[in-house]
């Protein structure tokens, strides 16, 4: 038998593309690839790109420049761009990167294997079509191997909302969800490969509308169907849009013991100018209410958030109107952004804020959200938590896990196994985690 092929996969952005990644590796582990951790020793390189701030191409392009040794040495090297950056650009990498020899959009990994018999022929394949077929349900069949404790699990994908400022629309595309008995399946065939927690995703996860048995359902009938799964221990997902909160899904997180008390739940500013010219098609009112009426639902609750800010037009006005609503929510983690430039969305056109105005903008949000962010980790100590476990720590018998607030736990002297749960009394709060010790 010949040695296994070595492919080298790089993965950027979101969790999408983590999953996207684990997807692709097994399509190629059926054409006989193994993964290396090298680009060096690998007969495929693929860069699975994420488009969605700064300049995304760029980056992609240097990156690929720097294959340019390995691939004179080895002629036999294949290197494919899959991703957003993919599906933007498209014929175009091959045009200034003549060493790409596959570019494959998120919506055809699928057709990934043959791809790669076109490529390994001396082709140049491109494929960024949007097909109508279900590309998890064809890359299934892949061998059954041990997973760690926790996954991702995509149930949609795509985005119709058009926010002015984001290439998610025209890079994934229309919002499509899977039907739910194929993410049943495909929970439970993880769960017997030792999964425990599943973290649904989707660019807007909440608005989840796949085919049931009796009809579409909600993101929050999926979940009870995952809440009866036996040995999934923990549901999760993300990420969502306010305007798609149902009822039924702020009902799941006071009464579904499996769902997490931690939400993501982007806003992106506090302005309601900013808001309507972003499209985002609520009010900081209206998200502050959801707030409430999620936090009446589910108390301890953990929220988190995306920002941004120097969206076209924004005043300093409009940028304490962002801060004022980061105050009154409490965020226990969040992700800000200056704006950037995507061509091609409405936002482009519009005049933009000074740079220097927008990065002192960007320092003083994130050290507000740093401050909450430690005050809601620092809130922990002394309180009990469930913690699963999921690597060895740095020092002999230190376990590392995750809270249900998805802090990250260090648990001295624990003779606990990965995969396993456990209630933890938290004892401090340091950096960027916290230090527990098991409760018998
Ligand atoms: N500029 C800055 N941030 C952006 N995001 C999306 N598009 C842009 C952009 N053009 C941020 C949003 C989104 C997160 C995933 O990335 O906050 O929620
Ligand atoms: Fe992009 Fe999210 Fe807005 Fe969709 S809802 S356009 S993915 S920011």
């Amino acid at each position: 038998m010949s040695a296994p092929k070595k492919l080298f996969i790089k993965t950027y952005g979101c969790q999408m593309n983590v999953y996207d990644s684990e997807r692709m590796a097994e399509a190629l582990g059926g054409e006989g690839y193994v993964e290396t951790k090298s680009p060096d020793d690998a007969d495929m390189i693929l860069l699975n790109t994420c488009h969605i701030r700064e300049k995304a191409a760029e980056k992609v392009y240097s990156e690929l420049g720097r294959f340019k040794g390995l691939k004179a040495e080895k002629p036999d090297l294949k290197i494919g761009v899959a991703g957003c950056v993919a599906q933007a650009e498209g014929q175009e990498i091959m045009r200034r990167q003549p060493l790409v020899d596959l570019v494959v959009g998120p919506q055809s990994y699928h057709r990934l294997p043959e791809m790669e018999a076109k490529a390994r022929e001396g082709e140049k394949v491109l494929d960024t079509d949007f097909p109508e077929e279900d590309k998890f349900e064809k890359l299934k069949n892949r061998p059954k191997a041990k997973r760690g404790p926790t996954a991702f699990l995509t149930v949609q994908e795509g985005c119709d909302k058009f926010c002015a400022f984001c290439v998610v629309p025209y890079t994934r595309g229309a919002e499509v969800s899977r039907p739910a008995d194929r993410i049943l399946r495909e929970a439970q065939d993880l769960v017997e490969r030792g999964v425990r927690e599943i973290t649904l995703l989707g660019q807007n996860v909440n608005a989840y509308h796949g085919a049931g048995a009796n009809g579409d359902m909600t993101l929050a009938q999926l979940i009870w169907e995952l809440d009866k799964v036996d040995g999934l221990e923990r549901i999760r997902f993300t990420t969502s849009h306010p305007n798609d909160m149902q009822d039924d899904l702020i009902e799941a997180h006071g009464t579904c013991a499996k769902l997490m008390p931690y939400l993501h739940l982007p806003v992106q500013a506090g302005s309601d100018k900013i808001l309507k010219r972003m499209n985002r098609a609520h009010t900081a009112e209206s998200y502050l209410r959801l707030i409430e009426r999620i936090r009446a639902a589910r108390p301890d609750i953990l929220i988190s958030g995306d920002f941004i800010v120097g969206f076209p037009e924004e005043t300093e006005a409009d940028f304490q109107a962002t801060l004022d609503l980061v105050e009154e929510v409490k965020y226990g983690t969040a992700y800000s952004f200056k704006y950037s430039t995507r061509p091609g969305t409405p936002a482009a056109e519009r005049p933009q804020v000074d740079p220097a105005e927008a990065d002192d903008r960007l320092q003083r949000l994130q050290s507000l959200l740093t401050k909450q962010q430690r005050e809601v980790q620092d809130s922990m100590v002394g309180r009990d938590v469930t913690v699963l476990f999921e690597k060895a720590g740095r020092f002999p018998g230190q376990m590392v896990g995750k809270s249900d607030y998805l802090h990250a736990v260090h648990v001295a002297d624990c003779d606990r196994a990965i995969g396993d749960l456990a209630r933890v009394r938290i004892l401090s709060s340091g950096a960027n985690s916290l230090a527990g010790a098991l409760i018998d």
